[in-house]
């Protein structure tokens, strides 16, 4: 990363609450490549804090995943929720790109797109990279077979995926069977690659036509040939010209297939590693890695979450903090803040500032837990790594430690924050973040209280390894 071609100001600028413009931030300087990424189990409001921070920005670019992701961004009175779209397309003058890393289902992709330009909401562009892979039907039906086939074999449950065909798309890419942009919109190769597609499935009896198959993709390449381009060369070039990119992770670190709580995970590397491939940008580019986490913990679909909470107060958090599905609609899991897990997240993303989303869903809670570390089954202790066996996962005990809580974030209190800034937070709730950034060595730069564009404020920029005493002129 460029960190010596840093300059920061000083944290005495926090009265710059609102994220000013790049050219206050950033001293002026050039180009800033950031990548967002999630750091818990998803949703913990990227697109939110994406949407915001490309306000500035030229490019956005989805690196990896499909329509498995939903990302959720208030726009005046409109909720919008993107797919497989980045969310630069709600600015203007910012392009959206659908990155190398991706696998798109373009009938799904020109619906979301539809639909956006009839609510008049389609304000930047579009460019599909020609490496990102299709994602067809028939990895939908693979992946209803493969839960069904998981549930009888394990009495139960499966993975809990989001049945949007992502780990079989994702394993036709890796197996080289795969269909690209490339190659869908040059109706030459498209009907040799769809034969290949389909000899490698002979164990799937309910393929739709091939011929069918083939006059619709046709048709959806012609319509979507202008919007599929190399984008890594309007990348490169984007950064010669000291243009701002943002790479919006979907999914988050700990669904990465190979770090997370594998097997219930994705299939794709939603990491700021995942980043780079995904975007074709080289790791030297890379500015700011931004983690995005609840001021708590949710997770949808199956697997370990040792800070899960039940019985009435995980009904209280689903109910407070809206926390349903974006894409599947389903409950989401609820549980406290575990920073075994983010200190795990921190390390492998090289974070180097942390968003708090949803602090205002803690408001009038008497007490905030956090876990500081699990008791395994074996009888140790850890701290800062969780097991890769998801089993013993699941059966970790966290140890908590208890914050005092912070009051409901009413009406006169937003109006506070968005009039003087942080210094406006609560006291209690400052002390918890300064935890948070202590704990982990990364400073919280934004914080976000409400689903709102301007329900944002921007804490400064603290010393890049936080200690309690160096992050004392933001947390005091
Ligand atoms: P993503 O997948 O990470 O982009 O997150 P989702 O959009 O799936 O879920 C985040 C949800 O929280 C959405 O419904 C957002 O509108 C909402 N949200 C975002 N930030 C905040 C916040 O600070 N407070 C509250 N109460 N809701 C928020
Ligand atoms: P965003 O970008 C939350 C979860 C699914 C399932 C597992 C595998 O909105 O944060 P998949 O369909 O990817 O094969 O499912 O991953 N999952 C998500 N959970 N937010 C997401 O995306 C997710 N994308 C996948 O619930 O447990
Ligand atoms: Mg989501």
């Amino acid at each position: 990363m460029r960190r010596c071609r840093r300059q920061f100001p000083s944290v005495i600028d926090i009265t710059t609450h609102i994220y000013p413009n790049s050219s206050a931030t950033h001293g002026g300087r050039a180009t800033t490549v950031r990548v967002i990424v999630g750091a818990q189990f998803g949703d913990e409001a990227k697109g939110k804090i994406t949407d915001f921070l490309a306000s500035d920005a030229q490019y956005v670019v989805r690196t990896g995943g499909g329509p498995n992701a939903g990302h959720t961004i208030h726009v005046g009175d409109e909720k919008v929720v993107l797919h497989q779209l980045a969310c630069g397309v709600l600015r203007r003058g910012v392009t959206g790109v659908c990155g190398p890393g991706m696998v798109v289902n373009p009938a799904q992709l020109e619906s979301e797109i539809q639909a956006l330009d009839d609510r008049h909401l389609l304000h930047g562009s579009i460019v599909i990279s020609e490496r990102a892979h299709v994602l067809l039907t028939l990895h939908q039906l693979e992946d209803a077979w493969e839960e069904q086939t998981r549930s009888n074999q394990s009495g139960g449950a499966g993975l809990g995926t989001t049945q949007r065909g992502i780990g079989p798309a994702y394993r036709d890419r890796y197996g080289r069977w795969g269909l690209r942009f490339a190659e869908l919109v040059r109706p030459d190769l498209l009907e040799q690659r769809l034969e290949l597609l389909y000899a490698s499935k002979p164990y799937l009896s309910n393929l739709p036509s091939r011929e069918e198959l083939q006059r619709q993709l046709s048709e959806i390449g012609g319509r979507l040939a202008p919007q599929v381009r190399a984008t890594e060369p309007i990348l490169w070039g984007a950064i010669e010209r000291g243009e701002n990119i943002i790479l919006e992770g979907a999914q988050s670190a700990l669904l990465d297939v190979d770090y997370g709580t594998y097997p219930y995970v994705t299939s794709s590397h939603p990491t700021s590693a995942g980043a780079l491939v995904g975007s074709g940008i080289p790791p030297q580019e890379l500015d700011e890695v931004i983690g995005v986490t609840k001021a708590y913990a949710t997770r949808v679909g199956v697997g370990p979450f040792p800070t899960e909470v039940g019985g009435e107060m995980g009904e209280y958090l689903r109910r407070v903090g809206g926390e349903q599905g974006a894409t599947t609609g389903r409950p989401r899991r609820c549980g406290w803040l575990d920073l075994v897990l983010l200190k795990y997240a921190s390390r492998l993303n090289g974070f180097t500032s942390f968003a708090v989303t949803k602090v205002d869903v803690l408001g009038g809670l008497d007490e905030v837990p956090v876990a500081v570390g699990y008791r395994l089954s074996d009888g140790s202790e850890v701290e800062a790594y969780p097991p890769a066996i998801a089993e013993e996962l699941a059966k970790a005990t966290p140890v908590y430690r208890r914050f005092a809580g912070w009051p409901d974030f009413n009406e006169r209190l937003r109006e506070r924050i968005r009039r003087e800034g942080a210094h406006a937070l609560p006291d209690p709730l400052r002390r918890f973040l300064e935890f948070l950034a202590v704990q982990t060595r990364v400073p919280v730069e934004w914080v976000s209280y409400g689903p709102r564009r301007d329900e944002t404020v921007w804490m400064g920029r603290g010393a890049r390894t936080p200690t309690a005493a160096s992050l004392s002129p933001w947390s005091s």
